[in-house]
C-alpha cells in the first residue's frame, strides 16, 4: 500500500465571518490546517497535497516543506475538491487518506488506527464516524437493517427522521485511489447546496463501506464558527497543559495557563495563573513563571523567576530575575543571575552576569558588563531623532539614580556616575562621571520668604 494524503482546505469558511481563510485561524499559535497535518505523524505518507482556494497564497505560506498544493479555483464542494487534490497526487499512491483542514482536534492515534483498519481489509473505503449528543450540521451516517453503512446524508438534505440520527460523518476517509476516482466521475450536485459532495462517493465505490466509530467524539470536531474555534482552543489548551503537568510542571490553577503548541517547559517549573507562553518559548527547569506573564519567542534558563512581565524574542539566563512589571523587547539578553526589575523596559540589551537594572529604567541598544548595577531611573538616550546609537557600560559599574546616557557613549569598567548626571562623554575605567549643576544653599531663606508674604498680605493683598 502506498499512501497519499489529500487535505481539503479551499473553503472560505463563510460561517467564520472573517477576511482570513478558515484554515488559517490559529489554535495555540498554530493554524488549523497545521494541526491536521500534525496528526499524520504516525502514517508516513508518500505524498501530501493540500487543496487550497480562498487565500491560496497565504495558506500555502504556512504549510511545512514537502507538502504540495493544488488550487481549486471555485469551491464546488468537497467532492470537487477531492478530485482536484487527487489529480495532483503522486501517481505512485494507490491509497488516499482524505481529511478536512478544519478539524484541529484530530489525533495521530486515530489516523494510524484508521489506516491500519483499511489496509488489507479488501474494502474500497473506510470512514470515521462518531456519536454526538447534538449532531448539529454534520452529515448523518446511514446504516441498513444489518447495521452496514450505506452512505451519508447532509443535514440540509436530511429528512426529520434522518436528522434524529446521532452518528455523524467525521469527514475522514481512506479510499482505494482508483475506486475513488471512478466514483467522483459519477457524483452530481443535485442537492440542497448545489455542490459535489464527497460522501456521495461512498455508495459508488463498490463493496461494503468500512467505518471506524470513534470512541472520542471530540477528536473529530470541525471548526465552522468562532464558537467552535473557541471550544477547540479550550480542548487543545487542556491537552497541552496536561502533557506539561505529566512531564513534571506544576500549575496550581491550570485554567489560568495558556501555552502554544511548540512551547517546552522543564521539570519542577511552576506556572502561575495568567501565564501565556507563546510560540518559540522554552522554559528551563525549576523556574517560577507568573503570575501574569506573556513570553513569546523567549528562552528562559533553569531556576529563573519571571513575574508580571511581557517579553518578546529575549533570553532570560539561569537564576535570573525579571519583574514585576517589566517589558523585555526583542534582543534583550539577560545573563545568569542578572536582574531586570520593576518598571524597566529593555530592547537590544545585553545585560551581563549578576548585572542588575532594578528600577524604573529604559535600557535600549546597550551592553552592560558583569556585576554592574544601574541606578533607579536610568535612561539610555539611544535615538537622536534620526538614528539609533549604542551605549557600552563596562563591568562592576555603579551608576547613580536618574542618569541619562546620551549615546553613542562608553563607560569603562569600575566606573561610577553621580546621581542626576547627563553622561554625554566617555568615562574611562575606574573614573567617576558627574555632570550636573552645583547645588546652592541659601541660609535663612524660608523665614525671609514668610516675612515677605506676610508683608504683602498686610498691605491688602491676598
Ligand atoms: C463536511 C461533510 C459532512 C461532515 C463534516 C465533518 C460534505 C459535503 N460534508 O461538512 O458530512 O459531517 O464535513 O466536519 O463533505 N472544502 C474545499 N472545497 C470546497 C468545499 C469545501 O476545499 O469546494 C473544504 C473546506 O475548506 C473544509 C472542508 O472541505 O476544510 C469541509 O468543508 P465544509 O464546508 O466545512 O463541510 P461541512 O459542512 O463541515
Ligand atoms: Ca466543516
Amino acid at each position: 500500500m502506498k499512501l497519499g494524503v489529500v487535505v481539503l482546505a479551499a473553503g472560505l469558511g463563510t460561517r467564520m465571518r472573517s477576511a482570513t481563510p478558515k484554515v488559517l485561524h490559529r489554535i495555540a499559535g498554530r493554524p488549523l490546517v497545521g494541526w491536521v497535518l500534525a496528526a499524520l505523524e504516525g502514517v508516513d505518507p508518500v505524498h501530501t497535497v493540500v487543496v487550497v482556494g480562498h487565500g491560496a497564497d497565504d495558506v500555502t505560506a504556512v504549510l511545512p516543506d514537502g507538502v504540495a498544493t493544488a488550487v481549486q479555483e471555485r469551491q464546488l464542494g468537497t467532492g470537487h475538491a477531492a478530485s482536484v487534490g487527487l489529480n495532483a497526487l503522486d501517481a505512485a499512491c494507490d491509497t488516499v487518506l482524505l481529511l478536512c483542514g478544519d478539524t484541529p482536534l484530530l489525533r495521530a492515534e486515530l489516523i494510524t488506527e484508521l489506516v491500519g483498519m483499511h489496509a488489507g481489509s479488501g474494502r474500497a473505503v473506510t470512514m470515521v464516524s462518531a456519536d454526538l449528543d447534538d449532531a448539529g450540521a454534520y452529515g448523518r451516517v446511514l446504516r441498513d437493517g444489518a447495521g452496514e453503512v450505506t452512505g451519508v446524508v447532509e443535514a440540509q438534505d436530511a429528512t426529520p427522521g434522518q436528522l434524529a440520527i446521532t452518528e455523524i460523518n467525521a469527514g475522514i476517509f481512506v479510499f482505494d485511489r482508483a475506486a475513488l476516482a471512478a466514483a467522483l466521475g459519477q457524483v452530481g450536485s443535485k442537492n440542497a447546496q448545489g455542490e459535489m459532495y464527497l460522501p456521495d462517493t461512498l455508495p459508488l465505490v463498490g463493496g461494503p463501506i468500512g467505518a471506524l466509530r470513534s470512541a472520542d467524539p471530540d477528536v473529530v470536531a470541525g471548526v465552522n464558527t468562532r464558537v467552535d474555534l473557541a471550544a477547540c482552543e479550550a480542548a487543545i489548551q487542556a491537552r497541552l497543559r496536561e502533557e506539561l503537568m505529566l512531564a513534571g510542571v506544576t500549575m496550581p490553577d491550570p485554567s489560568g495557563v495558556y501555552v502554544d503548541h511548540d512551547v517546552t517547559v522543564g521539570q519542577d517549573t511552576v506556572l502561575l495563573p495568567g501565564v501565556h507562553l507563546r510560540s518559540g518559548t522554552t522554559v528551563g527547569e525549576g523556574c517560577t513563571i507568573g503570575p501574569d506573564c506573556v513570553l513569546e519567542g523567549c528562552a528562559v534558563g533553569d531556576g529563573a523567576s519571571v513575574t508580571a512581565a511581557h517579553a518578546f524574542s529575549s533570553e532570560i539566563g539561569p537564576a535570573a530575575q525579571v519583574g514585576p512589571f517589566a517589558y523585555l523587547r526583542p534582543g534583550t539578553r539577560l545573563a545568569e543571575s542578572g536582574k531586570i526589575g520593576t518598571f524597566v523596559e529593555t530592547k537590544n540589551a545585553r545585560i551581563g552576569r549578576k548585572a542588575k537594572v532594578p528600577h524604573l529604567s529604559y535600557m535600549g541598544d546597550v551592553e552592560i558588563g558583569e556585576g554592574s548595577n544601574i541606578g533607579a531611573g536610568n535612561i539610555t538616550a539611544n535615538y537622536d531623532g534620526f538614528r539609533k546609537h549604542a551605549t557600552r557600560i563596562g563591568a562592576r559599574v555603579k551608576t547613580g539614580s536618574d542618569c541619562v546616557f546620551v549615546a553613542p557613549v562608553t563607560l569603562g569598567d569600575d566606573v561610577m556616575t553621580g546621581a542626576g548626571s547627563i553622561i554625554t562623554d566617555d568615562v574611562p575605567d575606574g573614573a567617576l562621571g558627574i555632570a550636573r549643576a552645583r547645588q546652592a544653599v541659601i541660609e535663612g531663606f524660608t523665614a525671609k520668604a514668610v516675612a515677605k508674604a506676610k508683608a504683602a498680605n498686610d498691605s491688602g493683598g491676598h
